[in-house]
C-alpha cells in the first residue's frame, strides 16, 4: 500500500514551477508560482498533487488507505532547499585563522604561508574514512535542520590520489546513511600541496593523469571543479584540468574570480561549465559571457561576508540575464556555516536580491547547477517529495525575519526528516 502524506492548508505554497528544462534567468527569477491557501499531497516518495485546498480534498477522496496529515496552516511551504556548492567533507577546523583575519591577515596570504586549505589538508589526510564521515555528519545534520534536502560536496582537502578518493568515498557513505542526497564533485585542483610547491605543473599532471581517471572510473564524482585564482591555479592550468575532466565524463564547474579578476568567468563560458562560483571580481565581459553561455552563477554571499569582502554583483548579473543560484560554500576556512536561510538573508541584505529571486536561486536554479532539475527544486507533480514548511505567513517574511531558523518541518523523499 502507498504511503500518503497530506500537507494541508499552507498560507502559501511556493511551487517555483516551470523551469525544469532551463534555469530561470534574469527577470524570470522573480516568478515563483504562489498558491495561496494551498495543499500538497505526497504518495510514497513523489509529489502527486499540488493546488488549492478545495481541490486537494477531492483528490484525497480518490485515494485509498491511511493518510498522515500535516497541518501547514500559518506556514509557507517551499521546495526542499538545494545547496549546490559545499566542501562538506573535511576534518578539523580553523578558528585560529579566523582570528588572524580579524587582525588584518589576508585569507590568500594564510594559504600562501602553508595554512588555509593546506591546514585542512593536513587534518583531512590524518583522518580515517570513519572519522571523516563522523565529523561531516554533524554538518550534514545541520544543513538538513536548516531546510537543505540535496547538497553538492567537493573533495579537495586530500590532494593525493588516495586522500582525494577517501574524501569522495566519505561523501558516498554519507549519501548512503543519511536522508539528504549528496552530489559529488572532484576538486583535486583546490590547492597545490606543499610537496609540489616548486613544481605545480607536476601536480596538475597528477590531477589530470591519475586523479581524474580514478575518480571517474570508480563513479565517485559527477563534476570536476578547480580553484582558478592568482597563486593557486592559472587560467591555462584550469582549462587543461576541466577539459581532462570532460573527457572522463565529469562536468565542469569553476571557482572563478573570487579574489582577483583573472578571467575565470570567461573561462567558465569557454569550457561550457555548468556553473561558475564566487565571481566577486567578475568583469562586465565575464558576466556577459556567462549570460551568453547559459552558465549558472553560483553566488556565495556568506563567504563574502565571512571574508569581509564586497559581495558579487548580483543585480548586474540579473540585468544581463544571468541565472543565479545561491549556496553556503560550507567549508572550514571561508564559510563555516550550514545555514542556507542565512545565505538567503545575506543575498537580500548584501546583494539586494529580492525575496522571490533568492527562493528561485536556492531551489530550481540550484538544482540546475547540480544537474538535478528534472527531479528536485520545484513543487510539481512527479517530482521528488522534498518539501520545507517554514514558520512564516508569507515568503517575504523568510528574509525579513532574518538570522533565525524558521524551519518547522522537512520532508525528504516523502518521509518526515525534521519535525
Ligand atoms: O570556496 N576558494 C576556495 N575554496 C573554498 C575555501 C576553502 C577553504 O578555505 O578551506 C571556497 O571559499
Ligand atoms: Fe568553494
Amino acid at each position: 500500500m502507498k504511503t500518503v502524506i497530506y500537507v494541508k492548508s499552507a498560507e502559501q505554497v511556493l511551487t517555483v514551477k516551470g523551469a525544469s528544462l532551463a534555469p530561470k534567468k534574469g527577470k524570470e527569477m522573480s516568478e515563483l508560482g504562489i498558491i495561496e491557501h494551498g495543499s500538497v499531497i505526497i504518495e510514497d516518495d513523489r509529489i502527486s498533487f499540488v493546488g488549492p485546498d478545495l481541490e486537494a480534498t477531492q483528490y484525497l477522496d480518490s485515494l485509498e488507505g491511511p493518510v498522515t496529515t500535516i497541518d501547514a496552516s500559518g506556514k509557507v511551504v517551499t521546495p526542499g532547499l538545494v545547496d549546490p556548492h559545499t566542501h562538506l567533507v573535511f576534518a578539523g577546523s580553523r578558528e585560529k585563522e579566523f582570528e588572524m583575519r580579524l587582525q588584518g591577515v589576508k585569507y590568500i596570504d594564510i594559504l600562501k604561508q602553508g595554512g588555509g586549505i593546506l591546514s585542512s589538508t593536513r587534518s583531512t589526510r590524518e583522518a580515517t574514512l570513519e572519522e571523516l564521515v563522523e565529523q561531516s555528519l554533524v554538518r550534514l545534520n545541520r544543513l538538513l535542520e536548516h531546510g537543505v534536502t540535496t547538497v553538492e560536496a567537493k573533495s579537495g582537502y586530500g590532494l593525493t590520489t588516495e586522500d582525494e578518493l577517501k574524501q569522495l568515498e566519505a561523501a558516498r557513505k554519507l549519501n548512503d546513511i543519511h536522508p539528504v542526497d549528496i552530489v559529488s564533485t572532484f576538486m583535486g585542483a583546490h590547492a597545490v600541496p606543499a610537496e609540489y610547491k616548486e613544481q605545480p605543473d607536476q601536480y596538475v599532471k597528477l590531477v589530470i593523469e591519475e586523479m581524474i581517471p580514478r575518480a571517474a572510473t570508480q563513479g565517485l564524482a559527477e563534476f570536476c571543479d578547480v580553484f582558478c585564482e592568482e597563486g593557486v591555479f592559472t587560467v591555462e592550468q584550469s582549462e587543461r584540468i576541466l577539459e581532462a575532466g570532460k573527457k572522463h565524463g565529469l562536468k565542469p564547474k569553476i571557482h572563478a574570480d573570487e579574489i582577483v579578476q583573472l578571467g575565470g568567468a570567461e573561462l567558465a563560458a569557454k569550457v561550457g561549465a555548468v556553473s561558475a562560483e564566487h565571481l566577486l571580481q567578475a568583469s562586465d565581459e565575464g558576466i556577459r559571457a556567462l549570460a551568453q553561455s547559459g552558465t549558472i552563477a553560483v553566488l556565495l554571499p556568506a563567504t563574502a561576508f565571512f571574508l569581509m569582502e564586497k559581495p558579487a554583483r548580483a543585480r548586474k548579473m540579473i540585468e544581463e540575464g544571468v541565472a543565479i543560484a545561491l549556496s553556503t560554500d560550507c567549508n572550514p576556512g571561508s564559510s563555516p556555516t550550514q545555514s542556507m536561510p542565512f545565505v538567503m538573508n545575506a543575498a537580500c541584505l548584501t546583494m539586494k536580491m529580492t525575496p522571490a529571486e533568492v527562493l528561485t536561486a536556492a531551489t530550481i536554479n540550484a538544482a540546475h547547477a547540480i544537474g538535478r532539475a528534472d527531479q528536485i527544486g520545484s513543487i510539481e507533480v512527479g517530482k521528488k517529495a522534498d518539501l520545507v514548511l517554514f514558520e512564516a505567513s508569507n515568503y517575504q517574511k523568510l528574509q525579513y525575519n532574518f538570522a533565525v531558523n524558521l524551519v518547522d518541518t522537512v520532508i525528504k523523499n516523502g518521509k518526515i526528516a525534521v519535525q
